[in-house]
């Protein structure tokens, strides 16, 4: 009965932030467009109870794909003065590569796509149907993966860079201060919105704005040109959560492209790929001393030793043996699993930098609790694995179906302890999706 008061509610959230462009914003006021990962997500969510829309939303996102193969992380489908930076910054049509006209970013984000699929497809109660989708759309999303390696990967590993903090999905992570320290930004003018929306003190600061801006100005100088970028931008990092979402979206590509038949040649790309990207990523992402995988910075050439909630991530695409993920988990209980937090902190909690009630600092993300959850399963940690289920279900019942969430459970007891934009997207779809198991 509560599972259904929750599943209606969430329902609702997203057929109220679905537009009639095909697409669903991740909130109101905060973010009026389509968001990349956003949409992955909203699709599984949706797959539950309107297969019809998560397609579409889908669909919109491909269809902002340019001719490399990139997919933009903001498709600016409609105007709005309630978001900063808006498509007049970014200035997508800078690139030669644009096909399609809408305005969009010009970096992506985390490539969930192939798993998305793969889930829709085992949500789908018409096979046939939802198959005939994925032989329209696969392709589109295996270019995808192959723009990463072909350019992302300069040093030919099967790491791939993001660079920019925005591309990371993890925004303000107290990993980025390092870069920060190493920039210098010039001060722009800009008008804030998301601080119109949310409090001030639990988003960026303006000086992050500065850098987050500055990098941009960078890319778009030279076009968005991927070569330049990498030879120029301050910001150029092997992101565990990245790669491990994109080796995880190879994984369901291979495994689609056996189900469709034929394309034999697409499989092998991507197992050769897959292989060489797991040797690496365990070769130079994990630090033995923290017993997790770490953010390596291209640029400074160095590791950037922190745990935070993407240090996990790789259990999702099976990237550790089982005796290092062992090791993993337990550094996970020891620094994250405290029975008066809520699992999982976006950044270590016995950290300095822990800043629990902002953004990517700390607060507990569903997002991620979601890929953890999958990802300890995989491993046979069922218990844990639930309680991160449990934690997930707990908060968003008591808080509302907010973007973020304290960690703390004493912060839970008198107050809402959720915070930045409310009726968000993700929340709602990965709920439906997490009772649904
Ligand atoms: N989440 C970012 C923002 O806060 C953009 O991806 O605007």
């Amino acid at each position: 009965m509560k599972d259904q008061k929750l599943i209606s509610k969430a329902r609702e959230i997203l057929n109220n932030n679905y537009q009639e462009k095909g697409f669903t914003i991740p909130c109101q006021g905060l973010y009026p467009f389509q968001w990349n990962w956003d949409s992955g997500f909203i699709a599984i969510g949706f797959a539950h109870f309107d297969m019809e829309k998560a397609k579409k939303e889908i669909k919109t996102l491909i269809d902002s794909q340019w001719s490399n193969g990139f997919i933009p992380h903001i498709i600016f489908h409609n105007e709005s003065d309630t978001y900063f930076p808006g498509s007049e910054f970014h200035q997508s049509s800078l690139s030669p590569l644009v096909v399609n006209k809408v305005p969009t970013t010009g970096m992506t984000q985390p490539h969930v796509l192939g798993f998305t699929l793969e889930r829709m497809y085992h949500i789908a109660e018409n096979k046939e149907d939802i198959t005939a989708f994925i032989k329209t759309t696969i392709d589109a999303v295996y270019e995808y993966s192959l723009y990463f390696y072909k350019h992302r990967d300069p040093l030919d590993e099967g790491l791939v860079y993001i660079y920019h903090n925005w591309e990371s999905g993890t925004d303000n992570s107290p990993i980025w201060d390092d870069i920060w320290n190493t920039m210098k930004s010039p001060e722009y003018k800009f008008e804030r919105r998301d601080t119109t929306h949310v409090d001030a003190s639990q988003r960026p600061s303006n000086e992050e704005y500065n850098h987050y801006l500055h990098i941009i100005e960078i890319a778009k100088a030279h076009n968005y040109n991927d070569e330049k970028i990498a030879e120029l931008s301050p910001f150029l990092i092997q992101d565990p959560l990245f790669n491990t979402v994109l080796i995880a979206s190879n994984q369901s590509l291979i495994r689609l492209y056996e189900l469709i038949g034929g394309n034999e040649d697409k499989i092998a790309t991507l197992k050769q790929l897959t292989e060489k990207s797991i040797q690496s990523f365990n070769d130079k992402l994990y630090d033995e001393e923290l017993k997790a995988y770490c953010h390596y910075d291209l640029r400074n050439k160095k590791l950037l030793r922190y745990t935070s909630s993407s240090s996990f991530a790789p259990l999702f695409a099976e990237i550790p043996d089982q005796k290092r993920a062992e090791e993993l988990v337990g550094t996970l209980m020891d620094k994250f699993g405290n029975e008066d937090q809520y699992m999982c902190a976006s950044f270590d909690p016995t950290h300095e930098r822990y800043k629990p009630k902002q953004y990517w600092r700390g607060p507990v993300w569903i997002n991620l609790n979601w890929l953890l959850y999958h990802g300890l399963n995989k491993y046979g940690y069922n218990t844990i694995a639930q309680r991160v289920k449990d934690d997930s279900i707990e908060i968003l019942e008591k808080n509302g179906f907010y973007e973020y969430f304290d960690a703390r459970k004493e912060e839970h007891k008198n107050n809402t302890a959720g915070y930045g934009g409310n009726n968000f997207s993700w929340s709602a779809a990965l709920l439906i999706d997490l009772l649904s198991e």
